[in-house]
């Protein structure tokens, strides 16, 4: 059975001092958790948010990660530097990062090879724009993600990569795709990863769902078999919203 997750994505929000107590907050509230739990923060929150979890039930991830390993790279950060910060876990792949900075299949490709290679677990973004969705493109765009980026990869390295789905028209908009629509899709995604990788890896992949998930939908969402927790932008900035969210497991 895949693993029950549900992570945040603090996005550009919170300075460095709101961003501790806000970590703060949450190892306070959440204690012995139906699922896991991810924080994943700004470059600069990451070492010292690390030493506020550490022994926690929360684990920290980043939101990005350099496509090069090191070097003349000004205002990169690279996968190592990453792991070296003691973050578990990256993004990669957010519809943000591929609208916004023109990160294409091929860089994400290299992106996730590098994660991998320095002992950090993905969680890949996939979903389709609104004008894909009325044309009735979802499979096609979602299989096509998975195929630029992360279908090479071998069974084992798989093991260390968590699915998003992420309809764009539904991220920071308060649309929230329903729970079947969500839960068709995801059994799509699951077939894909079946397709590729087997069954059984397919029934251990973690598909979180993303896009306006607050406590309201929360249980809804995940009551769904192809639905393994969600991954959270606006409801992970406030413990209590985000609590919420967990302890619809
Ligand atoms: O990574 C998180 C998603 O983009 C969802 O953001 O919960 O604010 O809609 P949202």
């Amino acid at each position: 059975m895949a693993k029950k997750i549900v992570a945040g994505n603090w996005k550009m929000n919170k300075n460095l001092q709101e961003g501790v107590a806000l970590a703060k907050e949450l190892t306070e509230v959440v204690k012995n958790p139906n699922c896991g739990v991810i924080i994943c923060t700004p470059f600069i929150h990451l070492a010292s948010v690390a030493e506020v979890v550490k022994g926690s039930a929360i684990e920290l991830g980043a939101e990005n990660c350099a496509d090069k390993a090191s070097g003349a790279y000004t205002g990169e950060v690279s996968a190592e530097m990453v792991k070296s910060t003691g973050a578990e876990y990256v993004i990669l792949g957010h519809s943000e990062r591929r609208e916004y900075y023109n990160e294409t299949p091929e860089i994400l490709k290299e992106k996730v090879e590098l994660a991998l290679a320095n002992g950090l677990k993905v969680i890949f973004c996939i979903g389709e724009s609104l004008e894909e969705r009325e044309a009735n493109k979802q499979n096609e765009v979602v299989k096509a993600e998975l195929a630029g980026s992360v279908f090479h990869l071998t069974a084992e390295q798989w093991k260390n990569i968590v699915i998003a789905y992420e309809p764009i028209w539904a991220i920071g908009t308060g649309k929230t795709a329903t729970a079947e629509q969500a839960e068709e899709i995801h059994a799509y995604i699951r077939s894909c990863v079946a397709e590729v990788y087997g069954a059984e890896v397919a029934a251990e992949t973690s598909i979180l769902y993303g896009g306006s998930c607050k406590a309201s939908n929360a249980p809804e969402l995940f009551a769904k078999p192809d639905i393994d927790g969600g991954l959270i932008g606006g409801a992970s900035l406030k413990a209590a919203d985000f609590k919420g969210i967990i302890d619809a497991w």
